[in-house]
């Protein structure tokens, strides 16, 4: 028997907010809901090549205006999410991840000694073009896993790639925590006179995007 859910009407009452009620703020409650969505995000190995950065600081979202195609989104929402890549990614990264699998499920390392052997030299293959290609598409899985888990709690979201990349990283200082920002999130509460709300949204129709076999 098909789960009730109520997925689809929250996926259809979500939209890519454009003006936010700068007056409202997520509760912490509801925050700490969305954070914890952020961190179940799903990876490649598990090896969660990224880092979540939360601006709320006020003069912060603002200054992000004019290098964000001066969009008004990280100054008047509620919380602005960096989605950032891990720009590091060698054997040590692979064991931290290792030690995390150990402890969490009490295995031995020697158990984990293929698994690891096999990240290494997945990561290891690429060059650093490739490398940044494929952590920057685990952050767009998180991008997807925090709209969803905000829209599911009634917090309005935006994705945003309108931005300049070196911009942010010069004004949150990424580089120094060894971070390159990928994709942002606005999130809060839609303003009354957003008219993007009302808009129907455009999706082609099922038979011509799904293909059943
Ligand atoms: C990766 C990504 C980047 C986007 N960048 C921006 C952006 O910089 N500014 C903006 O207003 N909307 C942005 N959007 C929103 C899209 O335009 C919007 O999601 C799309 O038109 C579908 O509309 P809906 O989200 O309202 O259903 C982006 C969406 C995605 C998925």
């Amino acid at each position: 028997m098909a789960v009730k859910s109520d997925v689809v009407s929250q996926l259809e009452w979500r939209y890519a907010t454009k003006k936010f009620d700068s007056t409202k703020k997520i509760d912490k409650e509801t925050w700490n809901q969305i954070e914890e969505g952020l961190r179940l995000t799903p990876s490649s190995f598990g090896l969660q090549p990224w880092k979540f950065v939360v601006v709320t600081d006020q003069k912060t979202k603002e200054e992000l205006v004019s290098v964000s195609m001066n969009q008004s989104q990280p100054a008047d929402c509620s919380h602005l999410v960096v989605i950032c890549r891990v720009e590091k990614l060698d054997k040590e990264y692979v064991e931290h991840y290792i030690d995390a699998i150990a402890n969490t499920r009490g295995v031995t390392q020697d158990s984990l000694a293929g698994f690891r052997d096999m990240m290494v030299n997945f990561l290891a293959k690429k060059d650093a073009e490739q490398l940044q290609a494929w952590a920057s598409a685990q952050c767009y899985i998180a991008l997807g896993t925090l709209m969803s888990t905000a829209s599911a709690l009634h917090i309005d979201n935006c994705p945003m790639e309108g931005f300049a990349k070196n911009e942010y990283d010069r004004i949150l200082k990424l580089e120094e925590r060894g971070l390159r920002s990928v994709v942002l999130c606005a999130l809060g509460f839609r303003a009354e006179d957003d008219k993007y709300a009302q808009a129907k949204k455009v999706r082609f129709p099922a038979d011509e995007v799904i293909i059943h076999v």
